[in-house]
């Protein structure tokens, strides 16, 4: 794939790199905390490499338009740091956010969202309580790119709403689909889709390839494993 440099064609088999669980990699995250990491730096890393790879699955990111669809977890603090960058990269960008600003669950998140919402000259902030507006479905269905940010290691049981007809309305849309760490609906632990997921055409994973994403590549589409600066100590 044009501007990506590695990518895992996900078919299942022998050719897989080690996986990990969601909790084994919250622990890997803990104990980088520990070693004085902070976790802002960790979500700075993993939104730098949504946008660097977002840009490769575009072939070019200038003049394009890219929607990022955030939760109010550290996948949507992934995607407002992605948004950023993007928007350095000459895109014209919207964010999406699934809920309230109040609603933001960490420190980390809630920072990059302050970021994102200062910017209101490259970034339109879109937020969405209940309904899907029409407006925003049809912004949805006709970008360039669209970055799935709802939610990845943290998604708990059945999809709630507005959070379901905005992946329905994202996999019918033409634009190219990057999941970040993993398509939201997919258990991160098993790969079951109790409902719906969203449907990538590349899913970039962090750190490892998380074991949820094994074999499930018509939600995945390809897997792209990086590292985010992850110290080998933090292993332990
Ligand atoms: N921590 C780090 O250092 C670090 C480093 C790199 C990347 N990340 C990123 O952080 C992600 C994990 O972040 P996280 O633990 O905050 O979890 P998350 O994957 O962001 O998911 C949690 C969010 O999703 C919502 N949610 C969960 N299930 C839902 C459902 N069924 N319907 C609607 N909303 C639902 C939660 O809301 P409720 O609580 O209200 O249900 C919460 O806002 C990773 O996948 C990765 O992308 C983290």
């Amino acid at each position: 794939m044009k501007g990506i440099s590695k990518y895992h064609d996900n078919l299942g088999g022998t050719m897989f790199p080690s996986t990990i669980t969601p909790q084994r990699m919250a622990s890997i995250e803990d104990n980088a905390d520990r070693l004085g990491l902070p976790r802002i730096i960790l979500m700075e890393n993993a939104g730098n490499v949504v946008s660097k790879t977002m840009k490769g699955l575009l072939g070019g990111a200038s003049g394009k338009s890219i929607v990022v669809v955030a939760g109010t977890g550290n996948n949507g603090g992934d995607g407002f740091v992605a948004a950023r960058h993007l928007t350095g990269e000459g895109a014209r960008v919207e964010i999406i956010l699934l809920g309230t600003s109040e609603e933001i669950k960490t420190k980390e998140a809630s920072a990059n969202w302050n970021v994102a919402s200062n910017m209101t000259e490259s970034i339109k902030i879109t937020t969405i309580h209940k309904e899907l507006p029409t407006d925003v479905r049809d912004r949805i269905q006709g970008a360039d790119g669209i970055v799935d940010a709802i939610f990845g290691t943290g998604m708990r049981d059945v999809i709630r709403e507005p959070h379901s007809t905005v992946i329905d309305a994202m996999n019918s849309a033409a634009g190219k689909k990057l999941a970040v760490d993993i398509p939201s609906g997919l258990d991160p632990s098993t790969g079951e889709v109790h409902d719906k997921a969203f449907r990538a055409d590349l899913t970039v994973s962090f750190h490892q390839y998380k074991v949820g994403l094994v074999g499930r590549k018509e939600y995945t589409g390809d897997v792209l494993v990086e590292g985010i600066g992850i110290p080998p100590e933090a292993e332990k």
